[in-house]
């Protein structure tokens, strides 16, 4: 095994680093987020750093790179405190990634990209189209993290739309199915497969070591 300490973690070459840190966490969730500003200026930005906080209520975390240079998704967010999260699909990776390019503020990335806004009735925040999962969110709180200056932006699903044919009888939602992709680092995107759903587990019969 190759293996690196932390003090030469330290002195790599910095795309190598953030290459080879960004992977080991292994494959995160793709998504792309939709948000506007008060004065009605639409934003689209590829955001991995998506994770389940609890289902009751329906919490989501998203971590928000330090704020020390324009952040236009979080700055939306924070001006009317919704936003939109949609997952992306195997055949809109491109357009997906590219959403990432550091745009001005009045700049629409839906413009600059094959991707396409979705309205939904009675919402003012964009959705992805054709997007298989779309949630509305609501922001909740953030929390600044004091070793690398990021910010853990706390969100509510406020709306839920999946594709039906998606959802299993127990509410499981089938992303493969859908041609939901993940990724792998920064710029690397899987499919993915559903190999196996395994039921809930409980402990074997064993003998307690110190008993
Ligand atoms: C695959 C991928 C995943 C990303 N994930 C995040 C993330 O979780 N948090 C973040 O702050 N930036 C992330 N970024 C960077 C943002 O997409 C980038 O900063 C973008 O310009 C933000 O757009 P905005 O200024 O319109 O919000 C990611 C970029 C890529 C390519």
């Amino acid at each position: 095994m190759k293996t690196f300490d932390l003090n030469e973690i330290h002195q790599l070459e910095h795309i190598y680093k953030i290459n080879l840190i960004n992977s080991v966490t292994g494959v995160k969730s793709a998504n792309l987020i939709g948000s506007i500003s008060n004065s009605g200026m639409v934003n689209v930005a590829v955001f991995s750093s998506v994770v389940h906080m609890g289902s009751a209520p329906p919490l989501l975390g998203m971590l928000f790179r330090p704020t020390t240079v324009a952040r236009n998704t979080y700055d939306n967010i924070k001006d009317n405190g919704y936003y939109t999260l949609n997952h992306i699909h195997q055949h809109n990776i491109a357009d997906a990634h590219h959403t990432s390019a550091k745009y001005p503020f009045d700049v629409n990335e839906f413009e600059m990209t094959e991707l396409e806004e979705e309205y939904k009735p009675g919402c003012a925040i964009p959705f992805v189209a054709g997007s298989p999962v779309q949630l509305l969110m609501k922001y909740k709180n953030e929390y600044p993290i004091k070793e690398n200056g990021t910010i853990l932006l706390v969100g509510e699903i406020q709306k839920l739309y999946v594709q039906e044919d998606l959802i299993h009888s127990d509410g499981f939602v089938d992303l493969a199915k859908a041609n939901v992709v993940g990724i792998n680092g920064l710029d690397g995107y899987v499919k993915t497969t559903l190999i196996e759903r395994l039921p809930y587990q409980r402990p074997k019969e064993y003998t307690a070591s110190n008993s």
